[in-house]
């Protein structure tokens, strides 16, 4: 890993080389990768548009960096260490030549279900080794993955296959989690009565949770396998994909109603989760890496997957939850597998730390070397907790900041090289140009400032468009500054230069880590039969960072009680559990101007409990209704 920082000083040799001549320091970072033919130019880009190219001229296939590549040096080492549910079931452990042949295999039974190259296929599968093979295998051939987390309900489901037509679904029968079972089969069932791009369907078999299997259009991953192994030759030579072309789309929520296909290319996410993988962690060979995150969110993507298989590394892959069978569960991983490098996230710090140290105390941490954490701001309790009680106080934390949108840390400490504060994301890594951005429109320069986090320059990492509406993508992130991308995050730049993240500016909530637009979760209660009007809010939680607050205008005959169940019931089946409301408040009315918009802001303050701010309400429409939704959440908490 000849890219890989070393030391303070060279950081900030790499970071000004980056930024005085970005073609330089990213072409040189590329040479690193194996590309069957070579870049013509390593950057072809504006923001307008936006239009932006890395390595264009470049052919590649992502999977041979991921996996061929490796095979002469690191044939036999783990390339995937599974770990099942139930911690009585049998692991497992795929070698990289392991990993490549059911790849091949799997890249072969695609093509026999008339998969090709741009086509769409969409995964809907627990965390089992096979989400790896499967995500793999459409990259192999060229095929564009879209993975949907296994707690969407069928409906979102349902709107992201119709939004980039997919013709293929990859689910299995049912997926464990915890003392649960989820249904995944069947949910795929109710989602395609509203498909009409799906041509198959095929099914893993998991939990042997009775399933329907329709004739003509599912089929058993099992035996797809065995028609291949029939088939005789089990090689399948990696597709020559252009740099640009689409690698996957990953659906994440925005401040309006529908979740946008954020589009990343292959090239250049290439370079950027594996350049960032070795450097944020400082991964050395042979050691055990573990990020808790689902492969149905980016950072699975990026840092379960291609991030650390392009660097040979052994990434372990958790099926389960945290606190099954109890709260020791993290920690048992990590003394069975001698995990060197955690990467998990504050809000599952925190549901751990609940539980007590005696958990976490009796534990054998001594491999642990260097942790992370992603997705949400990390308050100093939870980080003080992971750095003396997890790292005990001998290992660096990086605090990594980045988005969907962006395909590999932007802002994040270096592990022991950089310096960290806990709270912090700290500096920017190479190549990552970020500014703060006042509501003028204008850059807030110089320290000890606050503003809208932008960043000012492509990465090889970035989105480039949203699936089937460019226009949209340019809107929601090239338009609010001119020549920026506009991250939706607010930002203090401390004295020292270093960058807190300080949460969304805009409708977007963070609860437990999961993105979750406010207006989504409002259309899917407006659609329950006795709701008139919703507004949702986020409010401090002491474990998910945000809870979602709802307030609920409804028909006047309700039965209060039930009615909220029903809610719960209509989220549930609409978006996922994940969107369901921690508190559903019913009101007679919402504070509204006298123009007709709600005014959010006072329901964000008087959900977080903050009546004595709630600043000026002489616009309102009926300053009245306020007094009485005070009155009302009082009885909420
Ligand atoms: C939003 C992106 C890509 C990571 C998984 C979430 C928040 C993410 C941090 C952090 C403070 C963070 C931001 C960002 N966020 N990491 N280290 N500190 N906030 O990805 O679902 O695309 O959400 O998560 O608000 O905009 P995502």
């Amino acid at each position: 890993m000849s890219f890989q920082i070393k030391s303070f000083e060279e950081y900030q040799k790499a970071y000004k080389e980056s930024v005085e001549n970005p073609e330089q320091f990213w072409g040189g970072i590329a040479e690193n990768f194996f590309w069957k033919r070579k870049w013509t130019n390593v950057l072809n880009w504006n923001f307008k548009e936006p239009d932006i190219k890395w390595f264009e001229g470049g052919k590649l296939n992502i999977t041979e960096n991921c996996l061929d590549r490796h095979i002469y040096q690191l044939g036999d080492k783990p390339a995937i260490i599974w770990e099942p549910n139930d911690p009585h079931e049998a692991h497992r452990v795929l070698s990289y030549k392991q990993l490549l042949q059911k790849v091949e295999q799997f890249s072969n039974v695609l093509k026999n279900n008339n998969i090709r190259k741009g086509d769409r296929v969409c995964i809907y599968l627990p965390m089992v080794p096979e989400l790896v093979i499967a995500v793999l295998a459409c990259a192999r051939i060229g095929a564009i993955h879209s993975v949907v987390f296994g707690g969407f309900s069928a409906q979102s489901i349902a709107d992201r296959i119709n939004d980039a037509e997919c013709k293929l679904v990859i689910t299995s029968d049912g997926g464990f989690r915890g003392k649960k079972i989820l249904e995944l089969k069947t949910i795929v069932d109710d989602a395609l009565m509203q498909c009409k791009s799906v041509e198959k369907v095929i099914v893993l078999t998991r939990t042997r949770t009775p399933i329907s299997m329709i004739k003509g259009r599912d089929v058993w991953w099992e035996d797809e396998i065995k028609k291949v192994e029939t088939q005789g030759n089990p090689a399948c030579p990696a597709e020559e994909m252009d740099a640009e072309d689409t690698l996957f789309i990953l659906y994440t929520s925005g401040s309006t109603g529908k979740p946008k296909g954020v589009v990343h290319s292959t090239a250049g996410y290439m370079v950027y989760t594996g350049y960032t993988f070795a450097n944020t962690f400082q991964y050395q060979p042979g050691e055990v890496y573990f990020c808790t995150a689902d492969i149905g969110w980016i950072t699975g993507h990026s840092y379960i997957v291609y991030g650390p298989l392009s660097q040979g590394a052994t990434s372990l892959m958790f099926e389960g939850i945290p606190t099954y069978p109890d709260a020791s569960r993290f920690w048992d991983i990590v003394e069975k597998y001698k995990v060197n490098i955690l990467y998990t996230a504050p809000t599952a710090i925190r549901s751990l730390m609940a539980f007590g140290d005696e958990y976490v105390q009796n534990k054998d941490l001594s491999s642990l070397r260097v942790l992370g954490t992603v997705g949400e701001p990390i308050n100093e309790e939870a980080w003080n907790w992971y750095h003396d009680k997890v790292g005990k106080g001998n290992c660096p934390i990086v605090d990594t900041w980045w988005q969907t949108e962006n395909g590999g840390h932007l802002i994040t400490p270096i592990a022991g090289i950089t310096p960290e504060i806990p709270g912090y994301a700290m500096l920017p890594l190479p190549g990552v140009q970020p500014c703060l951005m006042d509501e003028n429109g204008e850059e807030i320069e110089g320290n000890d400032v606050s503003g809208n986090l932008c960043i000012k320059f492509p990465w090889p990492g970035m989105l480039r468009t949203t699936w089937g509406d460019h226009e949209r993508c340019r809107q929601t992130y090239f338009s609010t500054y001119e020549d920026m991308y506009f991250t939706g995050d607010g930002c203090y730049r401390s004295p020292e230069g270093y960058y807190r993240i300080t949460g969304r500016v805009d409708d977007v909530l963070n609860v437990s880590g999961h993105r979750i637009g406010t207006a989504e979760v409002e259309n899917a209660i407006n659609m329950h039969a006795d709701v008139v009007e919703s507004a949702i809010v986020g409010y401090p939680h002491p474990v998910k960072g945000q809870g979602i607050y709802a307030y609920v205008i409804a028909n006047h005959h309700i039965d209060a009680e039930k009615t909220r169940q029903d809610i719960l019931q209509t989220v549930t089946r609409i978006i996922g559990a994940i969107a369901k409301p921690d508190i559903i408040q019913f009101v007679t009315e919402l504070p509204k101007t006298r123009s007709g918009k709600i005014m959010r802001r006072i329901l964000r303050k008087i959900a977080e409990g903050e009546l004595g701010s709630l600043g000026d309400t002489s616009t309102l429409q009926d300053p009245t209704v306020v007094e009485a939704i005070i009155e009302g959440s009082k009885e909420m908490k």
